[in-house]
């Protein structure tokens, strides 16, 4: 069975609606390892040999976070400028993350529309998250298509965390199971908490 790792980051996680229940349901969900990273390393000081040992067991690895700037908060950015090295994660050498799987589950302030070709952002997310997407694939790795919660600012008022937060859980008991359709999940713009159509049906791979 793969082994998932959830790298969560939030600088202010005692002000999450959102981001924080759905890390506790990551937290509680067997043969995922949940890293909060803003708690590890408050002062940023990242140590290096246990992220990539981290890295090593566990075969996919989602990164949790608020989107901050159409990107990730500041120490998810620190933590791969220092942990994907030269010569662990790229170069010739550098091959440990080769055939892992990557994926950004992110929540967004603006909502779906916003992230078109003809919305506000005049990008879809995935685009967005080009350069999540660029490095998984100069490390090796396969990139699926973020899961997202769009409009998180009204989420809990419209009663959209539930479903989300349930999706979540979907979404990573199939990455544990082997029964997300990877093939499928690479190619979609975004995943949702709509998750029937990406469930593989029959024996666990
Ligand atoms: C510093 C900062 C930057 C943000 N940048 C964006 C952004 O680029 N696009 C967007 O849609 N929302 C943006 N937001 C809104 C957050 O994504 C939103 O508040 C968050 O997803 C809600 O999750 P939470 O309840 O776990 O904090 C930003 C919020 C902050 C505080």
């Amino acid at each position: 069975m793969p082994k998932v790792i959830v790298f969560f980051a939030h600088p202010r996680p005692h002000r999450s609606e959102i981001n924080l229940p759905l890390f506790e349901t990551a937290r509680s969900i067997e043969g995922v390892t949940a890293v909060d990273l803003y708690a590890d390393y408050p002062d940023f000081s990242i140590d290096i040999d246990r992220e990539q040992d981290r890295l090593r067991a566990h075969e996919v690895i989602v990164f949790q976070h608020p989107l901050y700037w159409y990107s990730a908060p500041a120490l998810m950015k620190e933590w791969l400028d220092l942990v994907l090295e030269h010569g662990f994660a790229y170069g010739h050498e550098g091959k440990a993350l080769h055939g892992k799987i990557f994926l950004n589950a992110v929540t967004t302030g603006a909502k779906q529309d916003a992230y078109s070709q003809t919305g506000m952002n005049h990008a879809e997310l995935r685009s967005l998250l080009g350069p999540f997407e660029k490095t998984a694939d100069l490390c090796g790795m396969r990139y699926l298509a973020p899961f997202a919660l769009f409009g998180a600012g009204r989420a809990l008022e419209e009663s959209r965390l539930e479903s989300h937060r349930l999706g979540y859980e979907k979404l990573l008991k199939a990455l544990v199971s082997g029964r997300l359709d990877l093939q499928k999940a690479a190619a979609a713009p975004v995943l949702s908490g709509e998750l029937e159509s990406f469930l593989l049906t029959g024996e666990a791979v």
